[in-house]
Formats: C-alpha cells, sequence, structure tokens
C-alpha cells in the first residue's frame, strides 16, 4: 500500500552523471574528499560513459582537468580543439553517440591559472564582457566536439543570450542550453575544487550569488534566462537550497534542474564511512527530495548507482 502511493521517486533518466577527465595521466587518480569519485583518463572516462548508458542514466556532464602548465590567464586549454575537454567530448561521442545527453562544462575556472570563472581585467576584477566572449568561443569549440548540451556555470551576467546568439550564427541551433540560473557562492564547493585542481584564491563572491538573499534575486536571474533563450535552468547547491528549487518549479516554463554537489556528496560518504548514516537510505532519501521540491534533472555524483538501483 504503501509503495501504491508513493508520490515521488526519481527515475534513471532524471539524472545526470558529472565527471572529471584529467590531461596528462595513465591511471584514474581518486578524489579524496570525494570517496568513490576519481579523475578520470580518456580511456576510463569512455567506461563510465558506458556504464552510465547501461545503467539508463539521462545524461553525463564533463569537466576537463588540464596539466598546470596548461593553464593561462584567459584559459586558452578551454578554446584549444586540442584540449582535454573537447578530445574527451569527441572520445564520449564516438562511444555511446546519442544514447546519453552529452553535456559540457562552459567555464573557465578549470583552465585559468588564477582559477576564477572569467577572465581578469588590469585592476584583478573579473571582465564580465570580455568573459562572453571567451564563452562564445569555448561553445563553439565544444559544440563542433560533440556536445549535445552546454553548460555555462560561470554566472557571468548575459552569458546565455550572448552564448545562444554565436551559437546560431554558426549554425548550431539544435544545441541546447542548460543555464546555471540560481549558483550561490557556497561552502560546499570545496572537494570540486580539488576535482579540477582548482588554482582559485579568493572566492566568487563577487559574480555568484549570495546565500543570505530571497527568492527575489534568483527570480530575476530566472527572468533574463528564460529571455534570454535558456532550454533548462538550474538551481546550485542543491539540499540548502530546497525552498529555491520549489519556486523554480513552480514558475519556470522550461525543464528545472537541481545540482547535488561535491560537499553534499561528501558529507553522505563521510558520515557512512563512519557508520553514522545509512549510505543507501540517505541517497534515496536527498534524490527523493529533490523530486518532491519539483526538480525535473539531477545532477549527481551518484547517477549511475543511484540508477542501478531504481
Ligand atoms: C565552476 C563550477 C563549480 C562547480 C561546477 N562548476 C565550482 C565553483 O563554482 O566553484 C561545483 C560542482 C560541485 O561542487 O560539485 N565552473
Amino acid at each position: 500500500m504503501r509503495r501504491m502511493v508513493t508520490e515521488h521517486r526519481p527515475h534513471p533518466a532524471d539524472l545526470i552523471l558529472p565527471v572529471f577527465v584529467r590531461d596528462g595521466i595513465s591511471e584514474p587518480v581518486p578524489v579524496s574528499s570525494m570517496p568513490g569519485v576519481v579523475q578520470h583518463t580518456r580511456e576510463t572516462l569512455k567506461k563510465a560513459a558506458s556504464e552510465a548508458v547501461r545503467a539508463g542514466v539521462g545524461g553525463i556532464m564533463i569537466y576537463g582537468v588540464p596539466e598546470e602548465a596548461d593553464k593561462d590567464a584567459v584559459g586558452t586549454a578551454g578554446t584549444d580543439p586540442e584540449g582535454i575537454l573537447q578530445v574527451a567530448l569527441r572520445d564520449v561521442r564516438a562511444e555511446v553517440g546519442d544514447d546519453i545527453v552529452i553535456m559540457s562544462d562552459l567555464c573557465l575556472d578549470e583552465t585559468t591559472d588564477h582559477g576564477h570563472c572569467g577572465v581578469l581585467d588590469a585592476q584583478g576584477r573579473i571582465d564580465n564582457d570580455a568573459t562572453l566572449e571567451r564563452y562564445a568561443e569555448m561553445a563553439r569549440v565544444q559544440v563542433e566536439a560533440g556536445a549535445h548540451v552546454l553548460g555555462p556555470s560561470g554566472m557571468m551576467d548575459g552569458q546565455i543570450g550572448y552564448v545562444r546568439r554565436a551559437l546560431d550564427k554558426a549554425g548550431h541551433q539544435d544545441v541546447a542550453l542548460f543555464a546555471y540560473t540560481a549558483k550561490y557562492a557556497s561552502a560546499f564547493y570545496g572537494p570540486f575544487r580539488e576535482a579540477v585542481g582548482s588554482s582559485l584564491k579568493g572566492d566568487r563572491n563577487t559574480y555568484q550569488q549570495n546565500p543570505a538573499n530571497n527568492a527575489r534575486e534568483a527570480l530575476r536571474e530566472l527572468s533574463l534566462d528564460a529571455a534570454e533563450g535558456a532550454d533548462m535552468v538550474m538551481v546550485k547547491p542543491g539540499l540548502p537550497y530546497l525552498d529555491i528549487l520549489r519556486d523554480f518549479a513552480e514558475r519556470a516554463e522550461v525543464p528545472v534542474g537541481v545540482y547535488q554537489i561535491s560537499g553534499e556528496y561528501a558529507m553522505v560518504e563521510a558520515a557512512a564511512q563512519n557508520g553514522w548514516i545509512d549510505r543507501d537510505r540517505a541517497i534515496m532519501e536527498t534524490l527523493t527530495s529533490f523530486k518532491r521540491a519539483g526538480a525535473n534533472l539531477i545532477l549527481t555524483y551518484w547517477a549511475t548507482e543511484a540508477a542501478g538501483k531504481l
């Protein structure tokens, strides 16, 4: 009876698996703050993509980790067709084709030597509009490498419209944009910064949202992204922002996603390793809470495992 009257359940096709692929390694490198997550080699990434397909996972979001020596002030590795993310996109597209939605991270933080999501001006501040030009070029290169969907995660103003126009002009009208619409300056990104070997000093408070502010600010971002042509919108992180997710689910006219980020993953894994919580139940409870709050799509590092169980 309880099963019959259950109102919300995640489905494997709702899930999106974020993955890291690192240049210049011959074996996968474990991410110590995310037990079970690795920086993939090009070979092991292909295997991870195939496993996700077999488990019925809806999408895969790929992050490239360049070699330290290839980082520079403008993130050249992100627009070089031979950069790690671009070669990995070609690998994955060749391996799994259209059996899973292939998404790529459209941001400069993995490839810049200062670790910021944009390029900097002479005073060391983020130059929003110069960054948009870099994103537009990255977008073209990623699509040409095989991405179906781009995830602009840098929180620059106007990024969705700018990238949309650049793609349309280049003949890529059928590529979708998954907007990181409400992305908060969160303490929970910590483990991700290890996973991408981030060079960041300082913080992203000038471009990410203030966790202490009302939904009004997030809803303004939602209107802007909708007007600029977002095909899907996202709230990030997940659990601390279920109220924002609910607001989006009630108002957005496109699918709404949520990103269960690295720190959320690490909390559950660490508590489980200590025997303090029931890991499997905790994972399903968090995923179910996103569905209950109204998410259509869930980015989670547990995607393949959870899809297998579902
Ligand atoms: C930045 C980016 C971040 C994440 C995805 N893209 C981190 C940040 O803004 O510092 C975080 C994902 C996670 O923590 O799992 N391009």
